[in-house]
């Protein structure tokens, strides 16, 4: 974990906010299956090299007297999968309060511990919830004498858990990132949305009325439900040198509006979001990873700020140490995707 002496440590000129040693590898899409569904079991395999990260749910959507199955067929698929380079084995397992938790873990680490690289847990509340995680997945870690650790994964989803959100991001040096759970959060904050994530037509401002008239024809312009927790989520990762992402778009065929919302989360320093059908796959590689234009631009601000201080002028825009940090954040990514 950083220290306080990091925080106050002075960066290298022109260098973005330091992440914390954990792993950088691309994460994009997390692409959730259900491993009791024999359908999406047998596209795990297709799927190896095309993702960033394959997640085998056993939480939410894995009907109750399916869990042991689900399980087990994690088990199987991981078995038998060679996931190579590109692509990340995660789990979400269930809840720490529901009676299937601690066969998940104790099942996962012992089996196939080897293989799994982050566990997604759901609910978490506050820092208790990551040190129970840990200890548990350091004694099943030393038992099943596994040499490197699994990396921890909190999933954003109760008024609780946004309150104690800092505190969970440094709960451990596990922690690889947080995602947004629009839908439980919205049901936890008794918020009167039905939809899972995305937007509403409900939430929005109006313009003034013209010259008093309040009957009059007046542009309305929505607004982001999820704006305020993304940002607090990801100023608490950023802190933290951990990564956030956006949670799930459940619209499936809407997928304009998915690439709205993975853009936003996006824009605002999220690293990836979870695909919840192969289509959302597509959307999120493209979204997430920085454009070519981006690229471009970043490439030219860093050539024309030379030692990377003072200030100068580029198509008429002043450029600085400020804006050059943004655009090594670009180039940094672009990097990473690339490598
Ligand atoms: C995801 O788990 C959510 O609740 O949105
Ligand atoms: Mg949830």
């Amino acid at each position: 974990m950083r220290s306080a002496k990091d925080f106050f440590a002075p960066l290298a000129v022109g260098a973005p906010a330091p992440l914390r040693d954990v792993p950088a590898r691309p994460s994009r899409m997390i692409h959730f299956f259900d491993p009791s569904n024999p359908k999406m079991a047998a596209k795990v395999p297709d799927l190896v090299g095309s993702v960033d990260v394959l997640l085998g749910n056993l939480e939410d959507a894995v009907k109750a007297d399916n869990k042991e199955a689900a399980r087990q067929g994690l088990v199987d698929i991981a078995k038998a999968t060679d996931f190579g380079e590109h692509t990340q084995l995660w789990t979400r397992v269930n809840a720490l309060d529901s009676p299937w938790v601690l066969d998940d873990l104790t099942t996962l680490v012992t089996e196939i511990g080897d293989k799994l690289d982050v566990i997604m847990v759901p609910k978490v509340q506050g820092a208790e919830d990551i040190h129970y995680i840990d200890r548990l997945l350091a004694q099943l870690e030393a038992r099943a004498g596994l040499a490197r650790p699994i990396l921890v994964h909190a999933i954003l989803e109760t008024a609780r858990g946004v309150a104690n959100v800092e505190e969970i991001c440094g709960a451990s040096p596990r922690m690889q990132g947080i995602s947004l759970g629009p839908a439980d959060l919205a049901a936890d904050r008794r918020m009167k949305t039905t939809r899972v994530g995305g937007g509403h037509p409900g939430y929005l401002v109006r313009q003034d009325p013209v010259d008093g008239d309040i009957d009059g024809a007046r542009t309305t312009y929505q607004q982001d439900l999820w704006h305020y927790t993304i940002a607090r989520m990801v100023d608490a990762c950023a802190m933290h040198g951990i990564f956030p992402y956006y949670g799930p778009f459940g619209d499936i065929k809407d997928v304009v509006a998915c690439e709205d919302q993975f853009r936003n989360a996006f824009l605002l320093g999220c690293v990836g979001a979870w695909s919840l059908h192969p289509v959302q796959i597509a959307i999120a590689k493209k979204v997430f990873s920085p454009s070519v234009g981006d690229v471009a631009h970043a490439r030219r601000v860093k050539a024309a700020m030379g030692d990377g201080t003072g200030a100068v002028m580029l198509d008429g825009k002043m450029e600085d140490d400020a804006s050059l940090k943004q655009c090594l954040v670009i180039l940094e990514l672009a990097e990473r995707l690339s490598s």
